[in-house]
């Protein structure tokens, strides 16, 4: 039996995940601010596929909770940096309190959680770390605010750790999952109107792929879940910058709410979903294999 620790479980896709690896049979330690819907969710997955789950609540921006998190995470044999938040407001119009605690969440709490669980994963010759990143890695596609390079961040940390030989020839993998739009608390926490539903993934069907995909014997360094995110990306990526610049092409915060648009709005993707794999279409595969 091994363990998987999982940030931000106490609700949306993180819980998805804690119930998608519990499906597998792994042991749980679930994180986030909020005891009662952990402690809710760990009985509730114990009682249902019978293995030992625990709460550990801890704010993952407090340096003192951030390490107890982190010796957790150097006896986890899964490491979920799922934790995240938005500022759906322009960066020159934050307050740095804020800005200092979305960069601690999304850029310091999935580092540390990193470097300290790798070594031992490695001393133990086992071990998968999945990074929750987002679309708005790929390119300036959430203008105007900071947080997509926060995500960037984490594409690039995973993508520079996972090809790095000495993990490459490893059987410990790290694995960045490109999220489009998914249903969970995040848009309205962020102060942002709910994305539209037909461009809405569902959480548990996204953490059944990024669950799926990490338990493969060479993990995809990315998962890019759902074929319309897939054929985004891939645009994303190649496109100019310039394009970026083409009203409604990219979600620009500073233009003012009735002004959103965007490619998570889904204008330039295939209105065909045919789901369900995680074949990268963006990168190579930790083997190394020549991109799809
Ligand atoms: N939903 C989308 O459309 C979307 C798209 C692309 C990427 N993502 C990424 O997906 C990930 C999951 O987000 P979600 O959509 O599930 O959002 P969510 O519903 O808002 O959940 C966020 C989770 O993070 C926890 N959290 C927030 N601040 C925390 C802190 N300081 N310390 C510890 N835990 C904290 C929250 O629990 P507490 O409040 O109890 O702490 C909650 O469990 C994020 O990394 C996000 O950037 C989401």
């Amino acid at each position: 039996m091994s363990t998987a620790l999982v940030t931000g479980a106490s609700c949306g896709l993180g819980a998805d995940l804690a119930r998608a690896l519990a499906a597998r049979g792994h042991d749980l330690i679930l994180v986030a601010r909020t005891a009662e819907p952990l402690d809710r969710l760990a009985t509730e997955l114990a009682d249902e596929h019978g293995i030992g789950a625990r709460a550990l609540p801890a704010d993952l921006t407090v340096d003192a909770d951030l390490e107890r998190v982190a010796e957790a995470a150097c006896d986890s044999d899964i490491l979920i940096n799922n934790a995240g938040a938005a500022l759906g407001t322009p960066f020159d119009r934050t307050t740095w309190a804020d800005e200092r605690r979305m960069l601690a969440l999304n850029v310091v709490a999935p580092s540390r959680l990193v470097h300290a669980a790798l070594p031992h994963m490695l001393r133990r010759g086992s071990g998968r770390i999945l990074v929750v990143s987002s679309v708005a890695a790929l390119g300036p596609a959430w203008q105007g605010t900071a947080y997509g390079a926060t995500k960037s961040y984490e594409l690039a940390m995973t993508q520079s750790l996972a090809y790095s030989r000495h993990i490459r020839t490893s059987p410990v993998a790290l694995t960045a999952l490109v999220l489009g739009y998914t249903a969970s608390q995040f848009h309205a926490r962020a102060g942002i109107p709910a994305p539209p539903p037909s461009l809405t993934l569902a959480s548990a069907y996204v953490a059944k792929q990024a669950v799926r995909a990490i338990h493969r014997r060479r993990p995809p360094v990315v998962c890019v879940p759902s074929l319309r995110y897939r054929v985004l990306a891939g645009l994303l990526r190649h496109a100019p910058y310039r394009s970026l610049t083409v009203p409604g092409f990219a979600k620009d915060f500073t233009a003012g709410p009735a002004d959103l648009g965007g490619p998570d709005a889904g204008r330039v993707v295939s209105p065909r979903d045919e789901g369900a794999s995680e074949v990268p279409v963006v990168e190579g595969r930790q083997d190394g294999r020549a991109r799809s």
